[in-house]
């Protein structure tokens, strides 16, 4: 077993897993373009059905053009601390393969699965870093297909994901103090399973 950051896990898992988490409180402190983009990179290695990649990010750093924008397309609850974090952005993943709008177009079953991988290797590589990566499926989901312009007739909107250097907790409204804290997990035999899935 590994312990580190307040959890434990049961096997010997690499520190890493347990010391990426979402917090909320960030530093207010831009990230780097290139930072930002070493960590895109990392994500955009993952794995992907016959390697279709198709992730798509789309990101505004901190307080530049496309800031207050984009934390306007997130629910208020999520602006209220994302506003501290260094730089926001969504992925996006495409849901057909082919030249977009041609015949040869085929749907991609595993499009958000795939997006996901990426997001793992995205949330890894900030840790790596020394960032933090929150997710967010909190988002105002019409406003932002038609403010980034993306069409739903080829892509889906999978989620928004906050970035930075961990802040002060104070800054944080009442009520989100006390839940900024790194998260248990169900044990592991509750969810991997020797040769017989289990309805649970
Ligand atoms: C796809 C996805 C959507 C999420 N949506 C939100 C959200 O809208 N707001 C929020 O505060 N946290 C959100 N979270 C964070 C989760 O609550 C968090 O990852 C989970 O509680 C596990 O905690 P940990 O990441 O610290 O291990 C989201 C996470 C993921 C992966």
């Amino acid at each position: 077993m590994t312990s580190s950051n307040f959890r434990q896990s049961e096997f010997p898992v690499d520190q890493l897993f347990l010391d990426r988490w979402s917090p909320r409180a960030f530093d207010n402190v831009a990230l780097p373009e290139s930072d930002l983009l070493t960590i895109l990179d990392a994500a955009h290695w993952a794995p992907s059905s016959f390697n279709h990649q198709p992730w798509r990010f789309v990101y505004a750093l901190r307080e530049a053009p496309h800031w207050d924008e984009f934390l306007g397309l997130l629910i208020e609850f999520n602006q209220s601390w994302v506003k501290t974090a260094g730089a926001l952005l969504f992925i996006v993943s495409r849901t057909q393969s082919g030249e977009i709008g041609s015949a040869e177009q085929k749907a991609i079953y595993s499009h958000s699965f795939d997006a996901g991988a990426a997001w793992g290797s995205l949330a890894l590589q900030a840790q790596i870093l020394g960032y933090q990566a929150h997710g967010m499926t909190g988002i105002h989901f019409d406003k932002a297909y038609q403010a980034l312009q993306v069409s739903q007739d080829d892509f889906r909107i999978e989620a928004a994901v906050a970035i930075g250097k961990i802040g002060d907790l104070n800054q944080l409204p009442e009520g989100l103090r006390e839940r900024e804290t790194p998260s248990p997990r169900k044990p592991l035999s509750d969810v991997a399973f020797n040769g017989k899935f289990v309805s649970k």
